[in-house]
């Protein structure tokens, strides 16, 4: 069974202070969705509305196509997962993930080869017996995906389920999301988390948040390369971004003419050029930005240089392969970038 969940101008408040604002949300059925934001942006909150545990101010959410705002969590079918794992300490793993199959009051006959398919889905059918205590984080965390499987959601909530993983493991336990997620196509997954790379990797979009707003949503190829606002473009790989005056071939920026496309903005307004630190190059090229080198850190296959421009009122990062010589502290440099790798946002959209 297959459901989406909308999210239709839902706000939360505790007292005065307004937690989500109006968030206008689709997840389509079948599609992973990440809510990629800072601490507090409202994220959370925004999960557990759908879950049933927090209670909207106004706005309605739907799964599929029922208005489930008034309905409590357990008649809701949905599957959830936070970063604590919170599983039972007391029961073995194979009750843990029965509980939500019993409080269900699922048909008793099914109940174990529910759990046992659930196990299976995430690779821990030999740990049946086992406490939690007797699990590492990784696994206790692959028990409480399958405690969220085995009532077979159609909506499937995740909120930070790898931030208490060492980076390491949870790289393997992005890769196995994904291979649940090919074998389980027709459920929707919202997936909170404040990693970019997570929501990069996972997602078929990505909705951006930040202080209570839903800011910009999009495939992550569009949030990567055409962000429609300064939040989404600095947090979402970090953009360089600068402040411009758009003139009629091009940009000026600090008296210096730069070519890149300036779509429909008119000459004479202000802009914010944004380039991604990757694509800005060392060396004398088209869109030449002179500076001096400010901070180097070496991250094994690239250097990231920061460079004071326009008399050091600005600092640009450079992402660099292959650099023989470490430029010193202080040195003058020259940095270029491609007019196609630019993206200009207009005074109107930037800010968010
Ligand atoms: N039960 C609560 N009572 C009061 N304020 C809360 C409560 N839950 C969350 N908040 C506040 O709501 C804001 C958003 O929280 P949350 O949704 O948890 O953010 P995120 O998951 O993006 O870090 C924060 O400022 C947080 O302090
Ligand atoms: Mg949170």
């Amino acid at each position: 069974m297959s459901s989406g969940i909308r999210f239709d101008a839902v706000s939360v408040a505790y007292g005065k202070n307004v937690v989500l604002d109006r968030l206008d949300l689709t997840v389509e059925p079948g599609e992973v969705m990440a809510l990629l934001g800072p601490s507090g942006s409202g994220k959370t909150t925004a999960l557990r509305v759908v879950a049933g545990f927090v209670k909207p101010a106004s706005g309605r959410v739907f799964i599929g196509d029922r208005d489930v705002t008034a309905l409590p969590p357990y008649q809701r079918g949905i599957g959830m997962v936070v970063q604590s794992y919170a599983l039972f300490p007391h029961l073995r793993v194979e009750d843990n993930v029965a509980f939500g199959l019993k409080a269900q009051k699922a048909d008793r006959a099914g109940i174990p080869a529910r759990v046992a398919e659930a196990l299976e889905m995430t690779g821990m059918a030999s740990y049946a017996r086992r406490h939690p205590r007797e699990l590492s984080g990784g696994q206790q965390q692959r028990v409480a995906i399958a405690r969220a499987l085995a009532i077979r959601p159609g909506v499937l909530l995740l909120d930070e389920p790898l931030s208490a993983l060492d980076a390491q493991l949870r790289s393997g336990m992005l890769a196995e999301l994904a291979r649940l997620h090919r074998e389980l196509p027709d459920v929707s997954i919202l997936y909170v988390t404040h990693d970019q790379v997570e929501a990069l990797t996972l997602a078929d979009r990505i909705a951006v948040m930040d202080k209570a707003r839903l800011q910009d949503c999009g495939t992550p190829q569009e949030l990567y390369r055409r962000p429609r606002t300064e939040f989404t473009a600095s947090f979402v790989g970090n953009a360089n971004l600068l402040p411009v005056e758009v003139g009629p071939g091009g940009v000026r920026f600090d008296g210096i003419e730069l070519t890149v496309d300036t779509g429909s903005l008119s000459a004479g307004t202000t802009a914010t050029l944004c380039v991604r630190p990757h694509l800005v190059g060392l060396g004398e090229g088209p869109n030449a930005l002179r500076g001096t080198v400010g901070e180097v850190q070496w991250r094994g296959s690239t250097h990231r240089l920061y460079v004071d421009v326009a008399g050091g009122r600005h600092r640009v990062k450079a992402d660099v392969r292959e650099l023989r010589e470490t430029p010193a502290l202080g040195s003058d440099v020259v940095l270029h970038f491609a007019a196609e790798d630019a993206v200009l946002l207009g005074a109107g959209v930037s800010g968010g």
